[in-house]
């Protein structure tokens, strides 16, 4: 066989084990939302992200706002971040958002229990050979920051609500948004983790970018 014709062959093989991927991760469980991709929008893999300019095209300032923010929420409802951010007491882990095992609880400051902290166990950066994930100052998010069973329209009021966001403005949030390290650890999670998709340069591009068209909430009916 010629170089040139096994060069191809290679390429056929590693095409199709790629499309094999793309359609696991497509059924939904591989941790990526399917990307459903909205009316003018160009298409991408669950692993991707649109950047502020794919939105461009959108000409009315409000419905750009909203489908930023809808693009965003691909990140926050992700399993990385939808387990520290669960509508109860424990967090949650894994793709499906089993209930954490061992079992741990919230405690009286979102640090877990006292004796049992979050970080008796987890430390700050991923435990490779225990599989324990890590980064500076794991805890839970408080309680109204739940993200867990809200739609986009919730999630968007909730965070721009300072009652229910630990008393951030819009700035804040696109700071915390781009720099946080818990923030952070969603796009290096460890041990054969689903990523959150894109990078957190680009999600704070986005969050960014949603301030600055006017920070407009995606309809009550809209869904992912
Ligand atoms: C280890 C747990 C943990 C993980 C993982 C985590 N968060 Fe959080 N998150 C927190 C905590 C704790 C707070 C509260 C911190 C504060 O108010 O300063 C918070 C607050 C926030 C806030 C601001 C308040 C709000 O909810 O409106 C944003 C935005 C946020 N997280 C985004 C994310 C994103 C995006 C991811 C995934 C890429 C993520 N978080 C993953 C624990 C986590
Ligand atoms: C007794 C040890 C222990 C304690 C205490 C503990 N964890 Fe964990 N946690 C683990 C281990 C081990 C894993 C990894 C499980 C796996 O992936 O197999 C984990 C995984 C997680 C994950 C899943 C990440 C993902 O997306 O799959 C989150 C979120 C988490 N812990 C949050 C917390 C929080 C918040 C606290 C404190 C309220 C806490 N944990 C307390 C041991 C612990």
């Amino acid at each position: 066989m010629s170089p040139p014709l096994r060069g191809s062959s290679v390429a056929a093989v590693l095409l199709s084990s790629i499309v094999t991927v793309v359609a696991a991760s497509g059924a939904g469980c591989a941790g990526g939302t399917p990307p459903a991709t909205p009316v003018g929008l160009r298409a991408v893999a669950a692993s991707e992200l649109r950047t502020p300019a794919d939105f461009l095209g959108i000409a009315d300032r409000d419905e750009r706002s909203r489908a930023l923010f809808l693009e965003a929420t691909r990140v926050m409802f992700h399993p990385r971040c939808r387990n520290c951010h669960p509508d109860g007491d424990r967090p949650a882990q894994g793709d499906e958002g089993r209930v954490h095992d061992p079992p741990v609880a919230r405690g009286p400051s979102d640090h877990g229990a006292p004796g049992l902290e979050c970080t008796s166990c987890h430390q700050d950066r991923n435990v490779e050979l225990a599989r324990v994930p890590g980064a500076p100052k794991w805890a839970l998010a408080p309680r109204e920051m739940a993200w867990v069973n809200r739609t986009p329209h919730a999630l968007c009021e909730q965070i721009k609500d300072p009652a229910r966001n630990g008393n951030k403005d819009l700035a804040h949030i696109v700071d915390h948004s781009a720099h946080d390290e818990l923030v952070a650890w969603g796009w290096s999670p460890g041990h054969g983790r689903v990523p959150a998709p894109g990078t957190q340069q680009q999600f704070g591009a986005l969050m960014a970018a949603w301030v600055e068209s006017g920070a407009e909430c995606p309809r009550e009916e809209t869904t992912r």
